[in-house]
């Protein structure tokens, strides 16, 4: 072991954060490489040129250095191919991106959104466009198989849905490991898990297994609700109902009117997918590793329970009623919520429901969700949900607000879906549930199309170290008091 003397040591290490920042400059104010005369890559002076593409394959690493790909992100039109704009940066540096929020992990042709002016597409097709003219099964065929079905194949595609039997009987048995105060994302984490083990579907035949996914997960959900519930599932009272209607039977024990099961088809619709939200990439990680679909879900599942992300819906509805819960005759709504927001904009509180990594503008799924309310809760006879009038008046403030607006935070998909659940009468720890049954289809589509992906790795990103540099174990620890109860037991 050299050990150099600390000043020597110093300069060195000054030499090399120089020479790496030197090559850094060099390579950003390039911006290009250029091929060098013995036809390695070497850093170059910037030359009017475009930037070169780097051969997809060029992964090795140059004169000790590694890639940084700087990429265009596409404009969401297909014919137009990213520009790559490679430079290199040497082994000691990283890219530092905490959250990832600048950062594309993969390619992907699923969905496309444009947070800056609120647009969301899935294939292509934009979320307005399939909420007026598509419905959730429709959705999910476009979004697995990447284009819309014809009538024939999406009659096919419904009906073996519908065909599959849930595993209610072998699964339920398990649930009874889960206290009913269980949080039931957890119950379903556990029922698909179990639920893969008692698939015999033969290798490679994927379009069987989307099609057991998708038409076991609403019966399980519903399943794990009645535990969560202490309730049993009540029979069907009409078998012949549609993919939404036999899980609101199930869940809830009768029918409900066209318009209510529209409704929520339609909110299983706008949440299908969302490409690298939390709990997709989440699902990308665990299943780069060629992890199993259902390993993969488990985790996105996971990902998805949290208050900042799935469990967000969860959290507005808990939001509002405690707002509600403080109005007196001495201090109406308007003092209430004025006294929340200024409760948000001193950071003791997050406006839940509100703000998104992505949309700095409206959320487009916000905009169908806010517009079905009324028509939704006139059906359930909720139209006076005094939670309602919360949620606008809190809307309202947040949108003329300074704070607010700085900070583009507007209503995401959140706000206003969890209206119509409590609508429904669904207990609002279940939201975060509803959420992971329209996101399914999305995380199929993630999972295909990483596993068909032959670019793709296994996921392994880097990290910045802030722990301690080398340590010695002491010769002599009879001083190290923390250590001495254990020399004692060896
Ligand atoms: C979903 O990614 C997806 O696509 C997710 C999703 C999907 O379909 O999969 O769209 C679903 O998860 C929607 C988001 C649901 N979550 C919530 O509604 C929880 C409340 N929202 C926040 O926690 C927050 O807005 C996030 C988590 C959604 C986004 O967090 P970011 O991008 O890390 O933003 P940030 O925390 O850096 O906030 C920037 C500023 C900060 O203020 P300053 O430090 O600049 O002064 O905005 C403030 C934040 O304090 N801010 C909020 C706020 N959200 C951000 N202030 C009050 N209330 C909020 N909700």
């Amino acid at each position: 072991m050299i050990h150099q003397p600390f000043c020597l040591k110093a300069a060195l290490k000054c030499l090399e954060i120089g020479f790496a920042l030197a090559l850094l400059g060099a390579s950003l104010n390039a911006g290009a490489m250029e091929e060098g005369s013995e036809g390695g890559w070497r850093l170059g002076v910037v030359k009017p040129s475009p930037p070169p593409i780097v051969p997809e394959d060029e992964r090795g690493n140059v004169h000790g250095s590694h890639p940084l790909l700087v990429v265009e992100r596409s404009s969401g039109n297909r014919s137009e191919e990213s520009v790559n704009t490679v430079t290199f940066l040497p082994e000691s540096l990283v890219h530092y991106d905490p959250g990832l929020a600048n950062t594309a992990e993969c390619k992907s042709s699923i969905t496309y959104i444009d947070g800056e002016v609120g647009i969301l597409r899935y294939r292509g097709y934009a979320i307005e466009d399939l909420a007026r003219n598509s419905h959730f099964l429709e959705t999910a065929y476009l979004l697995i198989y990447g284009k819309l079905p014809t009538e024939a194949a999406l009659h096919t595609f419904i009906q073996r849905i519908l065909g599959v039997e849930p595993l209610l009987e072998p699964l339920s048995a398990m649930l009874s490991a889960f206290k009913p105060s269980a949080d039931p994302m957890k119950m379903l984490a556990a029922l698909l898990l179990a639920l893969g083990s008692h698939l015999e579907i033969a290798a490679g035949d994927y379009d069987a297994l989307w099609l057991q996914l998708l038409g076991n997960m609403p019966p399980l959900a519903a399943m794990a609700y009645h535990r969560m519930q202490g309730t049993n599932m009540p029979a069907l009272t009409n078998p012949n109902s549609d993919y939404v209607g036999l899980f609101l039977q199930r869940l809830l024990g009768h029918e409900f009117s066209p318009e209510v099961v529209k409704a929520l088809d339609l909110i299983f619709l706008l949440h299908a997918d969302h490409e690298q939200n939390c709990s997709t990439s989440t699902l990308r990680m665990i299943g780069s590793s060629k992890a199993d679909v259902f390993m993969s879900i488990v985790g996105a599942i996971g990902a998805l329970s949290g208050p900042l992300h799935g469990g967000a819906n969860q959290a507005v509805i808990t939001m509002l009623e405690a707002l509600a819960a403080q109005v007196t005759l001495e201090k109406p709504i308007e003092a209430v919520v004025a006294e929340f927001i200024s409760a948000v904009k001193n950071k003791e509180r997050l406006l839940m429901g509100f703000g998104h990594r992505v949309y700095k503008n409206y959320d487009p799924r916000a905009t169908q969700l806010k517009a079905m309310l009324p028509q939704v809760l006139e059906a359930l006879r909720q139209a006076e949900d005094p939670l309602l009038k919360i949620a606008l008046l809190l809307e309202g403030i947040a949108l003329e607000d300074e704070y607010f607006i700085k900070r583009k935070l507007y209503p995401n998909v959140d706000f206003y879906s969890g209206l119509v659940f409590k609508a429904l009468g669904i207990n609002p720890r279940f939201y975060p549930v509803l959420f992971a049954i329209g996101r399914l289809p999305g995380w199929v589509a993630h999972y295909w199309e990483q596993l068909q992906d032959p670019q793709q790795r296994i996921c392994r990103p880097q990290q910045v170290y802030t722990g301690e540099g080398l340590r010695h174990y002491p010769e002599d620890t009879s001083g190290v008091s923390e250590l001495a109860p254990f020399k004692a037991l060896l």
